[in-house]
């Protein structure tokens, strides 16, 4: 039986040729995101939904009338868009795409760490806006990075990628924080050292956020946590926008409570807090972490080895739930 595949939004046009192989794929010519009721809507007519990190699928939607799907193929290693609790319930299996994005979003996070601490977003505003008058002594000065000290916040794939990059390439000294330690050998590799929440605030110079998004991580960095930081530290995320609370981060950087911030990540994508876009010492990319075309491709073809195994009826590679 010709199985129908609804694609939320465009893939790669290699990926979505091969996905034409295994069923009827719909795709969303627009690449808009979908609606409430147009999710709804391929819920009740897809036995198979691709959705990515800019579709809800909550409990209401999930556990609805006539819900035909039987597999979330997400698009993406975080699956914070979707209620795991209400789709088990629904019955409906889901998977993820992990390992294939970890380099590409650590180096991002290697870039937001860079362009933070050396001003390099702001000194190319500089430029393109006519304002430099040559090189002086005291000119845009900012903050070295090499054998500083870096706090990272979840030691998972990412959180290990990114430390490992900072620590060999950068000389930095790494402390984490994370549901579990790092393997011993990757710990002893990187001089790790494992501490509390507060205890890596204020002993960090930069600190990094690689922790999932779940209940317990929401506004893990909030008024209270940003003040134990020190005043020179800076902020970075490629996580997911909602471990941050970004009014008390705007606040945070507008008070020079920390120095500076580097964010691919916010909590009401695409939209900001209001007047983040106006501050000099944040760096704001558009959650751009995987976003390489080697990385894409290779998500694509990961979700689509979900979708053969659950065609198959083999066990699927990448299962959440
Ligand atoms: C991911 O894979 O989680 C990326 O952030 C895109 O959703």
């Amino acid at each position: 039986m010709i199985q129908n595949i609804h694609l939320t939004r465009r893939w790669p046009n290699a990926v979505e040729s091969d996905l034409e192989s295994l069923g009827k794929v719909v795709r969303n010519e627009s690449d808009e995101p979908l609606s409430r009721e147009e999710l709804r809507h391929a819920l009740q007519t897809a036995e198979i939904v691709c959705p990515t990190v800019t579709d809800q699928f909550d409990a209401e939607l999930l556990l609805g009338d006539q819900v035909k799907t039987r597999l979330l193929a997400n698009f993406g290693v975080g699956f914070n868009h979707i209620d795991i609790e209400a789709a088990k319930h629904a019955g409906i299996s889901v998977t993820n795409t992990p390992g294939v994005l970890t380099d590409a979003t650590a180096e991002i996070a290697l870039n937001l760490l860079l362009s933070s601490a050396r001003r390099t977003a702001e000194g190319e505003r500089h430029v393109r806006a006519g304002a430099w008058v040559g090189w002086r002594p005291t000119h845009m000065l900012s903050t070295q990075v090499t054998g500083k000290t870096m706090g990272i916040v979840g030691a998972g794939r990412i959180g290990i990628a990114f430390a490992r990059k900072v620590h060999h390439g950068l000389g930095m000294k790494i402390l984490y924080t994370s549901r579990s330690e790092m393997p011993e050998s990757v710990a002893l590799e990187l001089s790790a050292t494992r501490l509390d929440l507060n205890d890596l605030l204020s002993q960090s110079d930069f600190v990094s956020l690689h922790c999932p998004a779940t209940p317990e991580t929401r506004h893990l960095i909030n008024a209270e946590t940003l003040g134990q930081m020190q005043g020179h530290a800076h902020l970075i995320n490629t996580a997911r926008g909602d471990v941050v609370d970004e009014e008390a981060l705007l606040d945070a950087l507008q008070n020079q409570v920390i120095a500076g911030a580097g964010l691919d990540v916010y909590e009401q994508e695409p939209v900001l807090v209001p007047g983040l876009d106006t501050l000099d010492n944040v760096v704001l990319l558009p959650h751009m972490g995987s976003g390489t075309v080697e990385t894409r491709e290779a998500m694509g073809q990961c979700a689509l080895r979900n979708v053969q195994a659950f065609l198959a009826g083999e066990l699927l590679p990448n299962k959440v739930v």
